[in-house]
C-alpha cells in the first residue's frame, strides 16, 4: 500500500517523502515532478492552458502513482479531486502542516503559479484546504518547528 504525503505548498512533502522513501528502501514519486518531465515547467502550463488543464495531467498522475510500491508526495492541490480521495482511502496518508510564519521562509523562487500574492495568497488557499487534509489523514506532523529529517524519522517509526 503507497505511503502519501499531503498537505499544503511548502510542507516539505517532497524533502521528508523522499528521506522516508530512503530509509524504507522503496521508490520515491513526487507527482509534480512527473508532470514536469512529461510536460514542462509547472507555471508554464499554468500560463499555457490554465488549472483545470493542469488538474487533469496531476488527477492521471497520481492514479498511476497510486498503484505503484512506493512513497509518493502529491502537489496541495490534488486532494481536490473526487478520485484521488477515493484513491487515497486504500493508503496510508501522511498530513504535514506548518505554521504561516514557518513557511514565509520557504515560498520564495516564484515556481508556484498559485502564489502570485505570496503568503496572503498561501494563508487562503490552505484555510480552504485544511479541513480536506485532516479528513483524508491517517496521521499529521507539525514541520514548523523541527528540522525536517527529525520528522522524516518521526514518520518512519509510524509506519
Ligand atoms: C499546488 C501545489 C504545487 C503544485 C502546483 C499547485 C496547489 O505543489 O502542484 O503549483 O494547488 O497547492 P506543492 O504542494 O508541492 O508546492
Amino acid at each position: 500500500m503507497p505511503l502519501v504525503f499531503i498537505g499544503p505548498m511548502a510542507a516539505g512533502k517532497t524533502k521528508i517523502g523522499r528521506r522516508v522513501a530512503k530509509a524504507l528502501d522503496v521508490p520515491f514519486i513526487d507527482t509534480d515532478h512527473r508532470i514536469v518531465e512529461e510536460h514542462g515547467p509547472i507555471k508554464g502550463i499554468f500560463e499555457q492552458h490554465g488549472e483545470d488543464y493542469f488538474r487533469a495531467l496531476e488527477r492521471q498522475a497520481v492514479a498511476q502513482a497510486l498503484t505503484e510500491q512506493a512513497v509518493v508526495s502529491l502537489g496541495g492541490g490534488a486532494v481536490l479531486d473526487a478520485h484521488t480521495q477515493a484513491d487515497l482511502a486504500g493508503c496510508s496518508v501522511v498530513y504535514l502542516s506548518v505554521s504561516s510564519r514557518a513557511v514565509g521562509a520557504r515560498i520564495g523562487g516564484g515556481k508556484r503559479p498559485l502564489l502570485r500574492n505570496g503568503i496572503a495568497d498561501w494563508k487562503r488557499i490552505y484555510a480552504q484546504r485544511r479541513p480536506v487534509y485532516e479528513s483524508l489523514a491517517d496521521i499529521g506532523f507539525d514541520t514548523s518547528h523541527r528540522p525536517l529529517d527529525d520528522i522524516a524519522d518521526d514518520v518512519v517509526n509510524w509506519t
